[in-house]
């Protein structure tokens, strides 16, 4: 029964997009649990809000969970399967390994949902709300989060280690990286602002304090005292060195200060930069922040998710079914 529930939604959207002429991009709709899990979004964000009320960081984690799963081939729950011997998965790959966390708190979820609802709610639609409710949990914007994604059968490793972006590119890459999966620069820069919370390991950062020098330099000897030049690569730093547990715009007015910890982040702002006015125009306006954040995270859960028939609910999210 369930599942006629969800393929009638699904025939009854394509209908309406065939009406429409192709002019819908998408096939997921916000309501796509209200008759099948009723309880699902509040089962969701209730385990978001004691786990962020937990540890503020699980707010990031759960964030970028959702972006390391869609950008490779799709918003598909992909980076949550583990690898076993006869299965190569993500977690593995150069911008997950040690460094993506937070898949307790999904399979906590996941359990839970289980349990209200069997066989309905998808793994990778419970990334894309635990990413919203984190936001919101950490005081940040809220957005519609369109729902019906399906979770993969398979993973790739490789399309994790090139699609997602490393904090060692320049502008000119992290622009390439972003278009190669839709996104104007505009959108990229104002995504790379997930990054007024959460924390980096010293090894990504290192780098930009021991040897650039477009940083401001009471921020450079402070981040150096966590980080030696040969010791402690995975000690912790707060991203947004202002208000890390706080979903705000500090990202950017640190950017504007030489303040940003990455390479990849102070990017956004160098001399001469095309994106630079972006960068002080989101300092100087949350709302626009929030805004324009809100816009581009409904654009990144839209990224070729599997509808339909395709994929599969998964039972446990670690595992194909
Ligand atoms: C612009 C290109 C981006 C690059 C190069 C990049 C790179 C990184 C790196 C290297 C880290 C630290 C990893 C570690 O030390 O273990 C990190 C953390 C983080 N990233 Fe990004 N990122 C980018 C964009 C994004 C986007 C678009 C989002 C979400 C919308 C995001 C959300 C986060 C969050 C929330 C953290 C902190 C996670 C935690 O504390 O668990 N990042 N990113
Ligand atoms: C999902 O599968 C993993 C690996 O077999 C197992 O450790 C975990 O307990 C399972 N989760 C649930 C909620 O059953
Ligand atoms: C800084 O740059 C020098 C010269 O390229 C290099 O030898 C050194 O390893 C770099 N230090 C760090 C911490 O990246
Ligand atoms: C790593 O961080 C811990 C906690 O802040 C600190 O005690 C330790 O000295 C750091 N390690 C290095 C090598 O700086
Ligand atoms: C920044 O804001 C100013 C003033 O509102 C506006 O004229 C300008 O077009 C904005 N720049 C960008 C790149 O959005």
């Amino acid at each position: 029964m369930a599942i006629h529930s969800s393929n009638n939604n699904y025939f009854y959207i394509m209908f309406i997009c065939s009406l429409l002429f192709g002019i819908c991009s998408s096939q997921l709709t916000s309501n796509f649990y209200d008759s099948t899990c009723p309880k699902a979004l509040s089962i969701i964000k209730s385990a978001v809000a004691s786990a962020v009320a937990k540890e503020h960081r699980m707010g990031a984690s759960l964030l970028r969970l959702h972006f390391h799963d869609c950008f490779v081939n799709g918003c598909d729950a992909s980076i949550l399967l583990d690898d076993t011997s006869t299965f190569t998965g993500e977690k593995t790959a150069a911008p997950n390994l040690n460094s993506v966390r937070g898949f307790d708190v999904i399979d906590n979820i996941k359990s839970q949902l289980e349990s209200a609802c069997p066989g309905i709610v998808s793994c990778a639609d419970i990334l894309a709300i635990a990413a919203r409710d984190s936001v919101v949990s950490l005081g940040g914007p809220s957005w519609n989060v369109g729902l019906g994604r399906r979770d993969s059968t398979s993973a790739s490793k490789d399309a994790a280690t090139k699609d997602i972006p490393s904090p060692l590119l320049d502008l000119s890459g992290l622009i390439t990286a972003f278009s190669n999966k839709g996104f104007t620069t505009q959108e990229m820069v104002v995504l790379a602002g997930a990054h007024t919370t959460g924390q980096a390991r010293c090894q990504i950062f290192r780098g930009r304090i021991y040897n650039e020098t477009n940083i401001d330099t009471n921020f450079a000897t402070s981040m150096k005292s966590n980080c030696p030049s040969s010791d402690g690569d995975s000690n912790l730093t707060a991203l947004d060195v202002t208000t890390n547990v706080l979903f705000d715009n500090a990202y950017f007015k640190n950017l504007v200060n030489n303040k940003g910890l990455l390479h990849s982040d102070q990017q956004l702002f160098i001399s001469g930069g095309s994106t630079n006015s972006l960068v002080t125009n989101y300092s100087n306006s949350y709302s626009a922040f929030f805004a324009d954040f809100a816009s581009a995270m409904v654009k990144m859960g839209n990224l070729s998710p599997l509808t339909g028939t395709t994929g599969q609910i998964r039972a446990n999210c670690t595992k194909v079914n």
